[in-house]
């Protein structure tokens, strides 16, 4: 038998082991519990970090027996799974896996679920402690939790539920979600989810910015000229338009990942590392946020084109989209925090689909040396310092600095100081959603989005979206494979700068 990797190494560490518990998913025949769920309660029953006493229960409306959806998840395993697969590590995640079929608007589905819960709960003596997993489209969520909430209230061991995006349409749809969660569950049992959050270069930020004493000093507007975001995907909507159609990347990667970002780019040092301290600064960046006026946004769409050598379709004429769809598919913006730390510069963030590669970036550009004592020639290869987090692919941060090229005359250029995860750690990166669910199991909100932060960054996209009613942009605006529109190249060069070079 193969060894199971060393958590602690891997950074996902044993800060206590969970509770026992049941956790039950519901949408367990969906994408998601495919893909990432079981692949990550695998990765983390490799680690040994589930609790000692634990069961699973998929919900979902598929007619399916117990073995046919242990099956399953025994292929999504092997598909999807970051480890090896080991017989006995499966054997073991499965023992006290099961499957409920109902759709859950009917009283009967809800009642045998909730006596095949309780009698994993008293065979394996899980002290009545339940994960509920709400893998499902908001429209099933009112049913499901407002069933839960009654059945939950004043019930023997704790209750959490962890919500899956999208949290709400709009601020009105996410206000009544979050009504309609409180009625049932105070704020430290909901876990909303923003992946992102459990991505491990995400969480670097916070260990760059306050566990070294260099950056802090110099992270305001005396020395940060400007910061960069960029989400970019070279991939399409992989089938999801009925989703798309009405998201869109405002909705879809800016008001949930996007924002995220740049809240822990520009937060203030929370006082500790607590649930409550991180998402009282994050909320207070969201609040500070200037709504851009229309010149500060630009949307776009694809049309045909190139990406890594494959011709791939225009966004219209994807699946299920309409020939006349309005759908963005690609947002830049300039924005600004209006405090004392960042009055004024600006955080230009664009994110696209089909975009020249898959990259996400935060780069803070620092500001010019003041007097550079050297003739005008030989730092014609220079550029400002920049200091950028790689936040996937090649994950890492790299600084760049100017340094004398090797020779008799003074000639400086660019070069980057570079730390990769790979090199220093030699350790595969964690799935953000091991992290999650086990800060879930742990009862540890720090990494999901509070109710008054997904409705400050509503808030901020309903005011974009109603001044996008005004107005028709010409669709498709870029090509496949590119960065984008050239009006997003405008929104840099009229201020005498532009997007960082690829
Ligand atoms: C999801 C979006 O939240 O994030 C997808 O709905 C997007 O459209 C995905 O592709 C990107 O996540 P990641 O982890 O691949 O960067």
């Amino acid at each position: 038998m193969s060894e199971s990797p060393n958590p602690l190494e891997e950074g996902l560490s044993l800060r206590r082991t969970p509770d026992p518990c049941v956790l039950v998913i519901f949408g367990a025949s969906g994408d998601l519990t495919h893909k990432k769920l079981m692949p990550a309660l695998y990765a983390l029953m490799v680690r040994r970090l589930l609790p000692p006493r634990f069961a699973i229960v998929g919900v979902a409306r598929t007619e399916a027996d117990d073995d046919a959806f242990r099956k399953d998840m025994k292929e999504a395993v092997r598909q999807h799974a970051r480890d090896d697969f080991r017989d006995d590590v499966w054997e073991e995640l499965a023992a006290n896996m099961r499957y409920v079929a109902t759709d859950f608007a009917d009283d009967g589905g809800e009642d045998k679920l909730e006596q095949l819960v309780s009698e994993l709960d008293a065979e394996n003596d899980l002290g009545g402690n339940r994960v509920y997993y709400l893998a499902v489209p908001p429209v099933a969520f009112s049913t499901i939790v407002d069933a839960l909430g009654k059945r939950r209230s004043g019930a023997k061991g704790w209750t959490r539920l962890i919500v899956e995006k999208p949290f709400g349409h709009d601020l009105a749809s996410a206000r009544e979600l979050n009504a309609m969660l409180e009625e049932h569950f105070t704020e430290d049992q909901i876990f909303r989810i923003d992946h992102y959050l459990g991505k491990e270069t995400v969480q670097n930020m916070l260990a760059l910015r306050f566990a070294n004493g260099i950056f802090e000093p110099i992270w305001n507007r005396q020395f940060v000229d400007h910061v960069q975001i960029t989400v970019a995907e070279s991939i399409g909507i992989e089938g999801r338009a009925g989703y798309y159609e009405s998201a869109g990347a405002i909705r879809d990667i800016f008001q949930n990942h996007l924002l995220q970002l740049l809240a822990l780019t520009a937060m203030e040092p929370p006082i500790d590392f607590t649930a409550e301290s991180v998402r009282n600064e994050k909320v207070k960046v969201l609040r500070a946020l200037h709504t851009p006026g229309p010149k500060s946004v630009v949307r776009g769409q694809y049309g045909r084109g190139y990406v890594e050598g494959v011709e791939v379709p225009a966004y219209r004429e994807e699946e299920g989209v309409a020939p006349d769809s309005m759908t963005e598919t690609y947002v830049a913006a300039k924005l600004f925090v209006d405090n004392w730390r960042w009055a004024d510069t600006p955080f230009y963030v664009r994110m696209g689909k089909r975009l020249a590669r898959r990259e996400t970036t935060i780069a803070i550009q620092f500001k010019r040396a003041p007097h550079p004592p050297f003739e005008e020639t030989s730092a014609e290869g220079l550029r400002p310092n920049v200091l950028i987090v790689h936040v996937q692919p090649d994950e890492g941060v790299s600084l760049a600095i100017g340094a004398k090229v090797p020779g008799q005359g003074m000639q400086i250029r660019t070069v980057h100081m570079d730390f990769l995860y790979g090199g220093a750690f030699r350790t595969a990166m964690p799935e953000a959603y091991e992290r999650l669910i086990l800060d879930t199991l742990l009862g540890d909100g720090t990494l999901f989005t509070r109710a008054d932060e997904v409705q400050e960054q509503w808030l901020l996209v309903d005011a974009i979206v109603g001044a996008w009613q005004r107005d028709r942009p010409g669709f498709p605006n870029y090509a496949a494979g590119t960065w984008g529109p050239p009006s997003a190249d405008d929104l840099l060069h009229r201020d005498g700068r532009s997007w960082r070079r690829h």
